[in-house]
C-alpha cells in the first residue's frame, strides 16, 4: 500500500517523522511517498499546496499530514493547505476520538468520538468586507452535508455504545442550525437502536468538563467541532496526544489535532503521540486492524512506563518517546 506523507511546518516535521518510524517498525510493506505543503513551501515557491501534492494524495491509499502554519493576517495567494485538501478531496467527516490514557494526567473512563462536519459551516470561506468597518462571514449549512455527517455519526455509534448527541445552537441560529438539527434528527429515525439526544453547544462545552464519561458520539458543525475537540483533548493530556482523521468517500487524510506549535518547534520536544495515534487510525482505515492495535498498545505501555514528554509533565524528548513506543509495539 502507498502512504502519502506531508510533514508540513514546525513540529509537523518532527511528529510525522516519529509516526513514520513507528509505521516502519511494523514491517507492513508500506511504500511512503513524501509531498510538500505549508507556509515554508509557500515562501519558497508561492504555492502553499502544489497540484503535485494533491495528485500524490489522490494516488495513495491514505495520507499522514503533520501540521502547517497559517498567518493570522491575510497573505496574498496563501490558502490553508489542510482546508484546501479537505475541500479538494471532499473529506467531509472529521473524526476526533478522545479516549482516556493510562497515566496520571488523563481523566478516567472517557471514550468519546467527536464527528465534525468538515466542508462548510463557518469554514466555507465566505468572508467579505461590507465596508472598512464591517466584515461579514457567511455560515453555510446544507441538508446534503448535514445528512451525510449525521449518517457517519450514527454508523459509528452502532459500533460503539449506541449513543449520539447532536450539538448545535439552533435556539439562535434558527435557519442554519435549525436545518442541521432537523436533518440529524431525521437521520436518527433510521437508527432506532441508537439513543439520540441534543444539546446546545455552550452547555456541551460545560458538560465536556463536568461529565465527559457520559458521552459517546458527538456530532456537530465545523467550527463547534473544532473548538470542542481541542477542549476535549485537555481531558486526556492535551493537544499533544489527540489524533484525527479526515474521511471522504474514496480517500482519507490523518493528522494530529494540533498545529505547527511554533513555540516548541525545532527543539525536539514535541509530543509525537497525537501523530502516532493518527497513524493507528490510518491503519484501521486501511483494515490493518492488528497493526493498529499494536500501535495503540505501544503508546499505552510507553505511558504506563512513565515515558512522558514535557507537555505531559515529563522530560522525554520526541525521539525518546518514539523509541519507547517502538520498543513496546
Ligand atoms: P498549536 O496546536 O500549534 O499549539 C497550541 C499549544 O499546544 C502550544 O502551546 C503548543 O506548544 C502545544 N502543542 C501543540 N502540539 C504539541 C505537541 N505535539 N507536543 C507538545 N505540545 C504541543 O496551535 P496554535 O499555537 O494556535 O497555532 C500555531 C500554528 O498552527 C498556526 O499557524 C495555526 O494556523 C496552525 N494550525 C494548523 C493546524 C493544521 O495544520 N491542521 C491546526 C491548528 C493550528
Ligand atoms: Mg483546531
Amino acid at each position: 500500500m502507498r502512504i502519502c506523507i506531508i510533514p508540513g511546518d514546525g513540529v509537523g516535521q518532527e511528529v510525522i517523522s516519529a509516526a513514520r518510524r513507528v509505521l516502519e517498525a511494523l514491517n507492513l510493506n508500506l511504500d511512503f511517498v513524501r509531498a510538500d505543503a505549508g507556509f515554508v513551501h509557500f515562501q519558497k515557491t508561492g504555492d502553499a499546496i502544489p497540484n503535485t501534492t494533491l495528485e500524490t494524495v489522490m494516488s495513495c491509499d491514505a495520507t499522514l499530514f503533520g501540521a502547517t502554519s497559517s498567518p493570522m493576517t491575510r497573505v496574498e495567494g496563501y490558502r490553508s493547505p489542510i482546508l484546501a485538501l479537505r475541500k479538494a478531496l471532499d473529506l467531509y467527516a472529521n473524526l476526533r476520538p478522545v479516549q482516556s490514557l493510562p497515566a496520571q494526567f488523563s481523566r478516567e473512563n472517557i471514550d468519546l468520538l467527536i464527528v465534525r462536519e468538515n466542508t462548510e459551516g463557518m469554514y466555507a470561506g465566505r468572508e467579505r468586507a461590507e465596508n472598512d468597518e464591517t466584515m461579514i462571514a457567511e455560515r453555510v449549512i446544507t441538508k446534503r452535508a448535514s445528512e451525510r455527517i449525521a449518517r457517519i455519526a450514527f454508523q459509528h455509534a452502532l459500533r460503539r455504545r449506541k449513543r449520539v448527541t447532536i450539538v448545535h445552537k439552533a435556539n439562535v441560529l434558527k435557519l442554519t442550525d435549525g436545518l442541521f438539527r432537523e436533518t440529524c434528527l431525521n437521520v436518527a429515525r433510521e437508527f432506532p437502536d441508537v439513543e439520540t439526544k441534543e444539546m446546545l453547544v455552550d452547555a456541551m462545552a460545560m458538560r465536556l468538563i463536568q461529565d465527559p464519561q457520559n458521552f459517546d458520539v458527538i456530532v456537530t458543525t465545523n467550527l463547534f467541532g473544532d473548538i470542542l475537540s481541542d477542549e476535549a483533548s485537555a481531558l486526556i493530556g492535551g493537544l499533544g496526544v489527540a489524533p484525527s482523521g479526515n474521511i471522504g468517500a474514496t480517500n482519507a487524510v490523518f493528522e494530529p489535532v494540533h498545529g505547527s506549535a511554533p513555540d516548541i518547534a525545532g527543539k525536539g520536544i514535541a509530543n509525537p503521540i497525537g501523530a502516532i495515534l493518527s497513524a493507528a487510525m490510518m491503519l484501521e482505515y486501511l483494515e490493518l486492524k492488528d497493526a493498529a492495535a499494536r500501535v495503540r498498545g505501544g503508546v499505552k505501555r510507553a505511558l504506563e512506563r512513565n515515558m512522558l514528554t514535557r507537555d505531559l509533565g515529563g522530560r522525554a524528548t520526541t525521539d525518546e518517546m518514539t523509541r519507547a513506543v517502538i520498543a513496546n509495539l
